[in-house]
């Protein structure tokens, strides 16, 4: 990649760019197929690397805790797709880690060579590499709306927790029209939208109710998890 180039990165907020792939799973068409769906798209540096091994048998032993809540993944690299076939069943027949054996990666992993996709999604990092894509994650809802962007670095492993907790978070906010505060988790008081006048903030700050004013700018609100994981699951 030239020095300097201007590359546009998607924001959130935005539809998703279109793209068709060919994957480890056929072809795909980006954002359509997913339509209705939540979708991860991630990217990893290359195939036989350690970092992204331990992340694949990762985030393949999670894939149905994501599906339960309506998400599917998509992984990119700017390998082809050989060299992803080998990737996988090397792993499914060769790697035991942390517990993980046996791990089939059964969503697709697009193959990139000509770099078309990364680049259109800002997952080439001059700085931190010319050759190889970053760790970057797009979530997408379903109707194909950019909804987080998260970047890490090569030598960075990403938490496949923590990817779970932002759809969560992010169905959650949709569902009940309230916003997850710091290190949310199912169960945890939401914040409740900030009261539009003075003299409602103030009734707000007063009211024994169901929602806890700590200033006139954050209130709070219970939300029970068996409430939040019915919405989600459901999804
Ligand atoms: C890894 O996945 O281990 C890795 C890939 C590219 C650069 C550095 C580490």
């Amino acid at each position: 990649m030239e020095e300097n180039q201007v590359i546009s990165l998607p924001r959130i907020g935005e539809k998703a760019p279109e793209f068709k792939a060919v994957t480890t799973q056929g072809e795909i068409n980006f954002p359509g197929d997913y339509k209705g769906s939540w979708v991860i798209l991630f990217s990893h540096p290359a195939d036989f690397t350690p970092v992204c091994t331990s992340e694949f048998m990762t985030f393949a032993s999670m894939e149905k805790q994501f599906n339960d809540v309506n998400c599917k993944l998509v992984g990119l690299s700017v390998d082809g797709l050989y060299s992803h076939i080998a990737w996988l069943r090397t792993i499914k027949e060769k790697i035991e880690y942390k517990g993980m054996k046996d791990v089939e990666v059964k969503f697709p992993l697009i193959e990139d060579i000509t770099m078309e996709v990364a680049k259109k999604y800002g997952m080439m990092m001059p700085g931190e590499s010319n050759t190889k894509a970053v760790r970057a994650v797009f979530v997408v809802d379903p109707k194909g709306i950019i909804r987080t962007i998260i970047y890490y670095p090569l030598s960075l492993g990403r938490n496949f927790d923590e990817l779970y907790r932002v759809v969560v978070a992010l169905q959650t906010a949709d569902e009940f029209s309230v916003a997850t505060p710091a290190d949310w988790r199912p169960g945890d008081e939401v914040i409740v939208p900030t009261a539009g006048s003075c003299g409602v903030a103030k009734e707000r700050m007063e009211s024994k109710g169901d929602i806890k004013c700590y200033d006139w700018f954050f209130c709070t609100k219970q939300l029970e998890k068996e409430k939040v994981m019915k919405a989600v699951l459901k999804k």
